[in-house]
């Protein structure tokens, strides 16, 4: 299992639906990695077992898993199979696995709890959505999916908590760094167990704004969804 304090900042690429063999050769010729950081590189599942680590600062993702084991389930991936391709983290609760394959926080919750017993770092994700933030109940939402999605034995070494407001994803919109400070502050006083956990921020996180965003007290790393598929971009990120 990856030692989460090994490092100071995760940085996570989430390549969605997004990739290819000659993609994925071409990106890990090009990659340069540091030492402070870990990286993690969330692939479509069928190309899992191509992507290089190093077991050093750089491991493998998967973007979903079943909330099943095993059975009659068409097209799922379960955490056993995970374990079995040696993936060391997996993406659970992303707004876009919400949004349009109605993921709940039960399902996050289940998600999170079979990872954690395999030994696979979930990054439970959460956010809330413009109407949410436009009604100033950003705190309100996030408390819930808090209280609903992350498991009771996780801790700082097992898990990672991923706060994206959806209405930052893929529009090249972010909070104003004071937003996000706040939201990050929020979230390590939440419970006496996030004192010590890697809270990582996502949405449009990009070369040019991710320094300040990670030079932000309670920010540990950062989710990288469209920037993580321009290698060149994501090597100004992860420097
Ligand atoms: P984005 O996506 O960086 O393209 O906004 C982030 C994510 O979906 O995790």
């Amino acid at each position: 299992m990856v030692n989460l304090s090994d490092f100071s900042s995760f940085f996570i690429a989430n390549w969605k639906l997004n990739g290819n063999i000659d993609f994925i050769k071409d990106y890990f010729s090009k990659l340069q990695l540091n030492s402070k950081n870990g990286v993690v590189i969330c692939a479509p599942n069928i190309y899992l077992n191509l992507l290089q680590k190093n077991n050093k600062n750089l491991f493998s993702g998967a973007q979903d898993v079943s909330k099943y084991h095993e059975g009659a389930f068409t097209g799922e991936t379960s955490v056993n199979m995970l374990n079995d391709l040696g993936v060391d983290f997996c993406l659970v609760g992303h707004s876009e696995r919400r949004q349009y394959f109605h993921e709940n926080n039960r399902e996050v919750l289940s998600k999170s709890n079979n990872l954690i017993e395999k030994k696979i770092i979930p990054v439970i994700c959460i956010g809330e959505t413009l109407e949410d933030r436009q009604k100033k109940i950003t705190k309100n939402v996030l408390s819930k999916q808090l209280e609903e999605c992350v498991p009771s034995n996780s801790n700082f070494q097992n898990a990672l908590i991923a706060y994206e407001p959806i209405w930052a994803i893929g529009t090249g919109l972010t909070p104003k760094l004071d937003e996000i400070d706040e939201v990050h502050d929020f979230i390590r006083n939440f419970d006496k167990k996030f004192k010590n956990f890697k809270i990582l921020y996502g949405g449009s996180v990009k070369a040019s704004n991710s320094i300040d965003i990670v030079s932000l007290n309670n920010v540990n790393g950062c989710l990288i969804g469209g920037s993580s598929l321009k290698i060149d971009e994501f090597n100004k990120i992860i420097e």
